[in-house]
């Protein structure tokens, strides 16, 4: 499929290397904090680690999608309501999108995966299980009830993570094996097949 490639499709440098890092970086945390905290030892400590790390990993984000390169800039994905529709009624063709960068489905996406987890790490922060040994940082600036809002609020949301990341993995293979169209080794070199006049 991916050998008759249309005359207005072009290799395009899509995703720069902070992007990348970015992203592999996160898949790593994100999956050690979360096996850590659902498997882990009872004492916490390398939780909070890997946890910390991805705090400063979505600052890294939120800083690059407001001054970035262009296709990773958050204003660059965020697609009204007519084009998301238009997409979706595409989705179903069995040919790959080509769309430069996110394309407006998988940027729902993106910024569903990414508010949950500001969500996660703001609520770890201030969890306090009760259990003296796993207290978030910041917990005893706020009450008890709170505390366990937060900590309430942080072992759902985590139950939210593995669901997004789940869709987000089976999205990524239904453009290979339905779409024929190779998303992951962009996010590793950067070049992604891209269509510039979207017909
Ligand atoms: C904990 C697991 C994961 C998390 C939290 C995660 C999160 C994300 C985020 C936030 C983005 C947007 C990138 C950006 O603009 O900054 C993204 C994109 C992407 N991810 Fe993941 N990801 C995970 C696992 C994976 C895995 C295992 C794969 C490979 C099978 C993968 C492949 C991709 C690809 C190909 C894109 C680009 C999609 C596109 O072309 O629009 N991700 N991911
Ligand atoms: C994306 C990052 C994170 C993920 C995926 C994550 C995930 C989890 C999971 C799955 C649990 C176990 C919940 C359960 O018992 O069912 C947990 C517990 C906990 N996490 Fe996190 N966490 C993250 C970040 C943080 C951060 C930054 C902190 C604070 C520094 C934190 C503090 C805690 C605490 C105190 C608990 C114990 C709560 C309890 O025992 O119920 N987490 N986390």
């Amino acid at each position: 499929m991916s050998d008759q490639i249309p005359k207005n499709v072009t290799h395009e440098k899509t995703w720069d290397i902070g992007t990348r890092l970015f992203h592999w970086a996160l898949v790593i945390c994100v999956g050690a904090a979360w096996g850590l905290g659902k498997f882990g030892p009872n004492i916490m400590t390398l939780h909070f680690y890997f946890g910390y790390a991805v705090i400063a990993l979505l600052v890294f984000r939120v800083v690059w999608g407001l001054v970035g390169p262009a296709p990773v800039r958050f204003a660059s994905f965020l697609y009204g309501p007519r084009t998301t529709l238009r997409y979706l009624s595409t989705l179903g063709q069995r040919k790959p999108s080509y769309w430069p960068g996110h394309n407006p489905v998988g940027a729902l996406s993106v910024f569903a995966i990414l508010a949950v987890l500001i969500m996660q790490v703001s609520t770890g922060l201030f969890a306090d299980p009760d259990d003296y040994i796993n207290v978030g940082p910041f917990a005893d600036l706020v009450s008890s009830k709170a505390n366990r809002t937060a900590t309430f609020l942080h072992n759902r949301i985590a139950l939210a993570i593995l669901i997004l990341v789940i869709l987000h993995i089976a999205a990524i293979v239904f453009y290979k094996r339905f779409k024929g169209e190779d998303l992951i080794t962009p996010m590793f070199t950067g070049w992604k097949k891209v269509r510039r006049d979207q017909d």
